[in-house]
């Protein structure tokens, strides 16, 4: 029986699964374990079940000899350093595919209410602002039809792409890593984010991405937010350069109330809720629990974190 440290419950019956097995030390509250409490949990613990909102450093490993495994609640592991966990031989553990379809469904849902002001509306009939039917009212721009450039090549902005063309008609441009987003972004309507935060995608949208995209379209974010130059965006947004943008992501997350990109206007921003699904967060807790099983009797995990793969 194996010490495990898990920073949040999860949804589902994955941990009781753990339980039975396990030694299971589950941190009670909403928020995230403060680094202090973190640290001096993981350094009695043989295995550590976290979440995208625990940093995992260096300095953390370092304190933690009898670690022989970390499972990340996530697709992607940029709270973890994966390179420090391999020096240690630790085992880094994901949970990709489970989320791409729900993740992608709410890449839709915010390139179809940015571009269709549904926020404007809800507020403006709780406001007692709808008067009448009004031809020339709240009027939006047309998704169906529209041209999306999807930047980042992975299993996430293959959904949407694909949801893109069969389901909305839309002309898909999709961007790799390695490619000049310039081309694509100058022809679309809607630019889609799909990129693993890593060294060389933050900060990718900044004045000059932004810059390259007609004042037109409108930016989706659901894959990390500091892959936006969130000063740059509110510049480009005050500024009318982009037409609007909706993003699940931000830097820092939770963005404070008082945070000046939330001044700028035709900007939607929800809390992270991608992969926010009964089924899907369901399904990630089972991952990332075969994920720690299997790290705790020294089997290769089923899904573990190689170089940054794409989301
Ligand atoms: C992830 O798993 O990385 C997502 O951002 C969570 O929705």
């Amino acid at each position: 029986m194996a010490r495990c440290f898990v920073t949040r419950e999860l949804p589902g019956g994955a941990l009781a699964r753990l339980a039975a097995e396990h030694e299971v030390d589950v941190w009670p509250r909403r928020t995230p374990p403060p680094p202090d409490v973190l640290r001096e949990r993981v350094a009695e613990a043989e295995g550590l079940l976290c979440l995208l909102t625990d940093r995992v450093d260096r300095g953390l490993l370092d304190g933690a000899p009898r670690l022989r495994v970390v499972s990340n609640l996530a697709v992607g592991a940029d709270n973890v350093d994966v390179a420090a966990a391999a020096e240690r031989g630790i085992p880094v553990g994901y949970t990709p595919e489970v989320l791409t379809e729900t993740t992608a469904d709410l890449a839709f849902a915010l390139m179809l209410a940015v571009a269709r002001r549904l926020p404007e509306g809800e507020r403006a009939v709780r406001a007692g602002e709808w008067l009448t039917w009004e031809p020339g009212w709240l009027l939006g721009r047309d998704v169906h039809g529209a041209t999306l450039a999807v930047i980042g090549a992975g299993r996430i902005g293959g959904a949407v792409a694909r949801r893109a063309e069969a389901g909305f008609g839309m002309t898909v441009l999709r961007v790799g890593r390695g490619d000049d987003p310039r081309p694509a972004l100058a022809r679309a309507d809607f630019v889609s984010l799909h990129v693993p935060l890593s060294p060389q995608t933050r900060g990718l949208v900044d004045d000059a991405f932004l810059a390259a995209m007609p004042p037109t379209a409108y930016l989706v974010n659901t894959a990390r937010g500091a892959i936006v130059d969130q000063d740059a965006l509110a510049r480009a947004l005050r500024e009318g350069r982009i037409a609007g943008a909706a993003l699940d992501v931000t830097d820092p997350e939770p963005l404070p109330p008082d945070h000046p990109l939330l001044a700028a206007p035709n900007l939607i921003v929800l809390p992270h809720l991608g992969s926010a699904t009964h089924a899907t967060r369901e399904r990630m807790a089972d991952l990332a629990v075969d994920n720690l099983l299997a790290g705790l009797v020294d089997k290769p995990l089923p899904h573990a974190f190689g170089s940054i793969p794409s989301p």
